[in-house]
């Protein structure tokens, strides 16, 4: 996709991918396809391209950034003395390339608007063709951020990219929906014990079982006394994030077996509860897994059911989720309606998202 308004291939693949890497050659940002999410793109080294991440998007000064690399030996020449924390060996051959951005120290060679003056930088080598393919052939490693604008929901495809963001970057490698639909895991491996700072694609379960991994912490929202409390983590866990312009209600419940009429009833209790305050032309979003149930409109309301996925397939759920948000924005909606599912897997990471985006949560 190429600005100014018109969307058009390239040409060949080949073709589109040396077009991304004279931009980033030449300092500017760029949309890129992960297996994650898409990524804002510009070289890691170059003070220049990573000031037009954090201007392109609209990125606060003090939240750093994933740098990306090709291979480990790239990895390697980015670090103090050339030497990666040994004991991330055992993880990395696992892992990598994948969903997985690991803290390690930082050397001089990174600059310090990537870490915001922190002593360690995030890395990660992402395993989607085209994004292996860009940074290899640029010889120098990338800098990501998710190519939403700050504070939207994730980008999923390539248009979400171009309509967050269209106008102010020159290109966007166009490679499908990504696989995952959620961000990387970050991985906190140098203190003791080690910490996820980020629930992501590649799962805490997963993460447990490798060398080293048997005391693996996650820093997460969780409930106190019906409280939602956060745990500071990453510095960007502290803004608000992935929200809609509709204002989200998450639905949470405990229950499995009576989910349908436990989540329906809750549901139309408080669609209920919209339409009698009286508001006119409301619209109604509801994202659910598995069947639709039955929604009443109280003959005023007007209510979109949509799904994403089965709430017994996590990953489904992950790929499917900001895409549905997004639609259901274009929509118009003024509510979304979503239902929650179990933390297992990538259900952590999904919950996580959500219960950021979330303006109201509602636990059953
Ligand atoms: O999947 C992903 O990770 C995507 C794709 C494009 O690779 N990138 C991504 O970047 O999600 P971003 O900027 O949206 O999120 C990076 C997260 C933030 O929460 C940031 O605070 C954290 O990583 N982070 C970056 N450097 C850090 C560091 N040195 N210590 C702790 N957290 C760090
Ligand atoms: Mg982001």
């Amino acid at each position: 996709l190429r600005n100014p308004q018109s969307i058009f291939s390239v040409g060949s693949e080949e073709a589109a991918v040396m077009e991304a890497v004279n931009f980033l050659k030449k300092e500017e940002a760029i949309g890129m396809p992960t297996e994650t999410v898409y990524g804002l793109a510009a070289n890691a080294l170059s003070e220049k391209g990573i000031s037009r991440i954090y201007s392109v998007k609209n990125r606060p000064q003090d939240n750093p950034l994933i740098v990306h690399v090709s291979s480990l030996s790239m990895l390697e020449k980015i670090m103090p003395n050339n030497t990666i924390p040994p004991l991330y060996l055992p993880i990395l051959e696992k892992m990598w390339p994948g969903a997985l951005t690991i803290i390690v120290p930082k050397s001089d060679i990174i600059p310090s608007a990537i870490t915001c003056g922190q002593p360690t930088v995030a890395v990660r080598f992402p395993s989607h063709p085209v994004a292996r393919a860009l940074i290899e052939r640029c010889g120098f490693p990338i800098a990501a951020p998710s190519a939403n604008s700050s504070g939207k929901p994730s980008p999923t495809l390539a248009s979400h990219v171009f309509n967050d963001l269209n106008g102010r970057i020159p290109l966007i490698l166009d490679g499908g929906q990504c696989d995952f639909g959620i961000e990387s895991t970050v991985l906190d491996g140098l203190r003791s014990p080690p910490a996820i700072l980020r629930p992501g694609g590649c799962t805490y379960e997963d993460i447990r079982e490798l060398p080293g991994m048997e005391k693996l912490q996650v820093y997460r929202k969780h409930f106190v006394d019906k409280q939602l409390e956060m745990v500071p983590t990453t510095p960007g866990m502290k803004y608000r994030h992935y929200s809609p312009e509709a204002a989200v209600v998450l639905f949470e419940y405990p229950l499995e077996n009576s989910r349908v009429t436990t989540l329906s009833q809750a549901v139309n209790q408080e669609i209920e509860k919209l339409s009698a305050a009286g508001q006119q032309g409301l619209k109604i979003g509801v994202l659910q897994t598995g069947d639709n149930f039955h929604c009443s409109d109280n003959g005023t309301v007007q209510i979109v059911q949509k799904q994403m996925g089965r709430a017994t397939h996590p990953e489904e759920v992950a790929k499917a989720m900001f895409v549905a948000i997004r639609d259901l924005d274009t929509q118009g909606v003024d509510y979304i309606f979503i239902e929650g599912i179990s933390e297992d897997r990538e259900g952590m990471a999904v919950m996580n998202r959500l219960r950021k985006a979330a303006t109201t949560i509602i636990q059953l």
